[in-house]
């Protein structure tokens, strides 16, 4: 980009990034972590002890879920998957206190922890200070954030971490270089007291990216989200070059975590992901595109401009596709998958970052339903009717797919009837009530 900033504006910043490369060169590298986000926002679900496998049999050992749900978490009684566990953002308030905090250590988190469930981190929240997921933000966070820290030291569980995961929206608008970055204005007193707390009990500060979303923000070329460094735009700052969006937003972290007084608080990123639907070049091959460059990348220890050498724990967004998520930033939201719901891949990913073409393994001891779907009978006569149904059928169902970027988008009329009922149909489990503008078909492939 052609836009120039003013030399003088960085010089104190400059000084600091210095401190924090020379003091952080001692630190031992170790390889950095890939680790999955389970959602299940969705109408069929993979069962936990199938994920559990899952895991395994892709070499995942790091998992987030995000709630405490004890008939999930019960499947990993094995020990051998650190899970991240998420207190749901509307259970903030309910956290006030240290006895309240106490309690709920007590009671969603000791008994795993006997079970030997691998309970790795809690995050209080999620996202609690974005503004593009609520409309009020989570005020409390950084309350219960430190209630439940205290807990956590007087229960004896030290090697569990608290934090939170955070949105670039946190992140000042508009940046053009990371030298630029800080946290919103508004945010700038609960940051620099939510990191301080991170700082003193060494955990990580979580920042969510999304690639594909954050170019388009800012009107960049989508090859800035790649990191094959074919992108004809860079970035310059301070005598550091950008050539992937990945790279800009963690420094820019970075740059806004020194800012509020955390120059070397630990920093990880909670979400990372590839849509593969719903929005321009979100599909599988970009996806896959992404993946071949970005496990190598965070397994490689090169770090960032501003951490090189720096290891970077990384958790993909997300196993599986959820039909139910929101779509509040667009009907790409439900296409984060790596798999199917019914547990096949999309694409192929290297989980192991080592450039191996393959598909992930495949969801084992899935029942599938029935190959049979619903067609639209071509009835028109009452178009109303007609059309009050499909919205029906997709105010339930998931038909992200039909809305313009979405694969589905140059459906006909009919065409799109028959989407809509259908993905009503199977999500319903393939009951039907009667009455309904389909017929079923059933599949015969031969
Ligand atoms: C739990 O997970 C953490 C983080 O990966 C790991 O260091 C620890 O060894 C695991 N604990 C057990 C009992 O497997
Ligand atoms: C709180 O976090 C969840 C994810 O765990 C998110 O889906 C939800 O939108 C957030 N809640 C609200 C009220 O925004
Ligand atoms: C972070 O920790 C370091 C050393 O542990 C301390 O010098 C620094 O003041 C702390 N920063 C904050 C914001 O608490
Ligand atoms: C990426 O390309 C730029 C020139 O466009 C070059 O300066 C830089 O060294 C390349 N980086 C890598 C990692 O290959
Ligand atoms: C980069 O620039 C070169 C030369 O201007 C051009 O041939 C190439 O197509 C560009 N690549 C992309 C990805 O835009
Ligand atoms: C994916 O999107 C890219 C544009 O980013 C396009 O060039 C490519 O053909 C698309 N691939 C598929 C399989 O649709
Ligand atoms: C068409 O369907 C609508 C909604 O079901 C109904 O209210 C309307 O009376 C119907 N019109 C005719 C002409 O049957
Ligand atoms: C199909 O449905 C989508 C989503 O509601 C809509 O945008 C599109 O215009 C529809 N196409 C036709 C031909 O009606």
């Amino acid at each position: 980009m052609g836009r120039q900033f003013p030399f003088s504006s960085s010089i104190l910043l400059q000084a600091l990034i210095v401190v924090t490369i020379s003091c952080c060169s001692f630190n031992i590298v170790v390889e950095g972590v890939i680790g999955v986000n389970w959602g299940r926002q969705t109408s069929h679900r993979l069962i936990p002890s199938t994920v559990v496998d899952l895991l395994l049999q892709n070499g995942i050992h790091h998992l987030k879920v995000f709630s405490v749900s004890d008939n999930v978490l019960e499947a990993f009684g094995g020990g051998d998957i650190a899970i991240t566990v998420t207190l749901p953002n509307e259970s903030l308030k309910n956290i006030m206190s240290s006895e309240a905090a106490e309690r709920w250590l007590q009671h969603r988190i000791r008994r795993h922890r006997f079970n030997n469930i691998n309970i790795s981190s809690v995050y209080v929240g999620n996202q609690p200070f974005s503004t593009f997921y609520h409309t009020d933000t989570y005020n409390n966070a950084v309350d219960t954030l430190k209630y439940i820290q205290e807990a956590i030291y007087t229960n004896g569980f030290e090697n569990i971490v608290a934090t939170t995961a955070h949105f670039t929206d946190v992140l000042k608008p508009g940046i053009m270089k990371p030298s630029e970055a800080d946290f919103r204005p508004d945010l700038k007193k609960r940051m620099v007291d939510f990191v301080s707390i991170l700082n003193t009990s060494n955990a990580p500060f979580v920042m969510d990216i999304f690639p594909i979303h954050f170019v388009a923000q800012h009107k960049w070329d989508m090859e800035f989200c790649f990191l094959d460094n074919k992108s004809n735009f860079s970035i310059e700052d301070n005598g550091h070059v950008y050539t992937n969006v990945f790279e800009f937003v963690y420094d820019s972290f970075v740059v806004a975590l020194t800012k509020a007084g955390a120059p070397n608080v630990r920093v990880m990123v909670g979400q990372i992901g590839w849509p593969t639907d719903g929005y321009p070049g979100a599909n599988v091959s970009n996806a896959e595109r992404f993946f071949r460059e970005f496990i190598p990348f965070v397994k490689s220890t090169k770090g960032t401009p501003l951490r090189p050498g720096i290891s970077i724990d990384a958790y993909i967004h997300s196993l599986v596709d959820e039909n139910r998520g929101r779509i509040n930033l667009g009907a790409f939201q439900r296409h984060w998958g790596v798999y199917l719901p019914n547990g096949k891949p999309k694409y192929k990913i290297d989980f192991s970052g080592g450039h191996r073409d393959m598909y992930p393994t495949t969801a084992k001891g899935v029942v599938f339903m029935p190959n049979r779907w619903c067609v639209f009978k071509g009835d028109k006569t009452n178009l109303t009717k007609v059309e009050n149904q499909v919205r029906r059928a997709c105010a339930e169902a998931d038909c992200t797919s039909l809305l313009p970027g979405g694969s589905c988008s140059q459906l006909t009329f009919d065409q799109n009837v028959s989407y809509a009922f259908n993905r009503y149909f199977q999500m319903n489990s393939q009951y039907i009530t009667n009455g309904a503008v389909v017929i079923l078909r059933t599949w015969r492939p031969w």
